[in-house]
């Protein structure tokens, strides 16, 4: 089959309606997504949208009508449904109601509900309205993939499935519609869009948001809304979502970018038009402004498409709070990042440390050691201890945070080359890493040695320790590689 896509003149929306008419399928423009609609009463012509997608036949879909008087020929519509519809349609929200028998099985894939929806966009609006039909229509992708927000997008997946795609530009809102449940006993959020809890609470005296759409279902647990089982949106690259506060953000993203770039990948960062200069020295894509999140639902879902068509293997995403719009952004990303997070708090959390002097000697930074909280590894800083023209005496580091590891091993360690030792420079050194600990928000510190170690004792002592005990290596240690089979460890309280 040949597909054509067309400007949505008269001429063009006539024959598309005619199509329907005849039970085959459409690409149709809404503010939402692009859509795949046809004839919701005709059960061959439903059964081929879920042919055409490749979608489980145990994914109910959307009707699509222009007023609350049509729905009502294809549902029961309460008190309660009626004020939430007169509020947000037309718009960007769908209502799941009980259903009459009118609706074929196949729509409501044997549920004895259906999601009923009236579009604002204006192409929408007029196929129904020419057609004379219900139209069912999910998005217009094949399943799993992001869903089309561009007539190209629809011809991308679709073509040859279809006769005719209706070419209404970007969609509006650029997520699918808002889903909630007004059939169980408590009005429930299935999937969060355009409309948000907080707006629909305008209207209603209480909104339940399903926990599954911040979270992977769990094991054998059953989904509200069968759309929610499957994986969605997913690039072909792995994405990973970055959180944190702003500077450790970027700076892990920088971080992980060179280290994939390194790695001979094609990388890319997706950043907050605001913060895309921290960026200048990587490949990084808008997605759209942090303080105007219509800007970034608009285009999530073609950055998406085009980082596939750009073959990119792997990708870093900001994230913005889950609120308002947010809930639906996070919603469709977290699912198109499988879930997976990293919080760079965690493994980047580093403050700028030039300047670290006391008079005598300067700490000057070799690197930072990025944390590894799948091996139980803090982030850490490694100094240089120099003198103050900068002639190196030694080294020292600093791992922020506590675990049983750094129990044992120590938060801080250092060593002076044999000329420099005999100075105090050691302690010092500790002193300089205290002050930096505490603007980490540390309370205390725990620095350890070899019990046999009498200088080392002497100066933790001398450096107002805190003896807490001299203890067995557990079995795993690595310091045990070392030789050792026993620690003195010591605790200092930061004032
Ligand atoms: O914005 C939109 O809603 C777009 C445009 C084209 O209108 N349509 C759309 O449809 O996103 P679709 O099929 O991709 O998503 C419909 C969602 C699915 O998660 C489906 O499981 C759920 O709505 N759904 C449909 N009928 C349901 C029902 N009776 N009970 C629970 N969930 C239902
Ligand atoms: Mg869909």
């Amino acid at each position: 089959m040949k597909t054509q896509v067309l400007l949505p003149t008269d001429e063009a929306v006539a024959y598309a309606a005619q199509v329907l008419r005849e039970g085959g399928l459409v690409g149709m423009p809404t503010e939402t997504v692009y859509g795949l609609a046809a004839n919701a009463l005709d059960e061959e012509a439903v059964r081929g949208i879920f042919a055409a997608k490749g979608r489980p036949a145990d994914n109910p879909l959307i009707v699509h009508v222009n007023s609350i008087e049509e729905a009502e020929k294809l549902c029961i519509i309460s008190d309660a449904s009626r004020v939430l519809m007169q509020h947000f349609c037309p718009g960007p929200l769908t209502v799941i109601m009980p259903r009459r028998s009118c609706v074929p099985d196949v729509v409501t894939a044997g549920l004895d509900t259906v999601a009923i929806r009236i579009p604002s966009h204006p192409v929408a609006r007029s196929l129904i309205a020419q057609s004379g039909l219900p139209i069912a229509a999910p998005s217009a992708n094949t399943s799993g993939k992001p869903s089309p927000t561009t007539a190209q997008h629809v011809y991308h997946d679709l073509d040859g499935k279809l006769p005719v795609i209706l070419d209404g530009g970007e969609c509006d809102v650029g997520l699918e519609s808002t889903v909630i449940t007004m059939a169980g006993d408590m009005p429930t959020v299935l999937r969060p869009g355009g409309i948000t809890p907080e707006m629909l609470l305008t209207v209603l005296p209480e909104v339940r948001v399903a926990d599954s759409v911040l979270r992977p279902l769990k094991q054998g647990e059953k989904a509200l809304s069968p759309g929610m089982m499957y994986k969605h949106y997913a690039p072909g690259g792995m994405l990973t979502m970055v959180k944190g506060e702003q500077s450790n953000v970027q700076r892990c993203c920088l971080r992980l970018y060179d280290e994939a770039k390194a790695d001979g990948k094609s990388v890319r960062i997706l950043a907050f038009e605001e913060h895309l200069d921290a960026y200048k020295s990587a490949e990084v894509l808008s997605i759209g402004r942090l303080s105007e999140p219509e800007t970034v639902s608009h285009k999530l879902f073609a950055i998406l498409r085009q980082m596939d068509d750009e073959g990119v293997d792997v990708l870093y995403s900001e994230i913005l709070p889950a609120e308002g719009l947010g809930l639906a952004i996070m919603n469709r990303l977290s699912r198109a990042a499988g879930f997976r997070t990293i919080d760079a708090d965690v493994t980047d959390p580093f403050l700028d440390v030039s300047g670290l002097t006391d008079g005598e000697i300067t700490l000057s930074l070799d690197r930072t050691a990025p944390g590894m909280p799948e091996k139980n590894w803090l982030p850490a800083y490694h100094f240089a201890i120099c003198d103050m023209h900068g002639v190196r005496m030694g080294k020292c580091d600093l791992r922020i945070g506590h675990n049983d590891m750094v129990y044992f091993g120590g938060n801080i360690g250092y060593e002076l080359l044999e000329e420099y030792r005999g100075h105090h420079y050691a302690a010092k050194a500790c002193r300089l890493l205290f002050q930096l600990a505490k603007k980490h928000g540390m309370d205390y510190v725990i620095i350890t040695c070899a019990p046999d170690n009498l200088p080392s004792r002497k100066t933790l002592e001398g450096l107002g320790g805190k003896f807490l005990e001299i203890t067995d290596l557990p079995a795993d240690s690595d310091m045990r590689e070392r030789g050792m089979t026993e620690v003195c460890i010591f605790q200092f309280d930061l004032f």
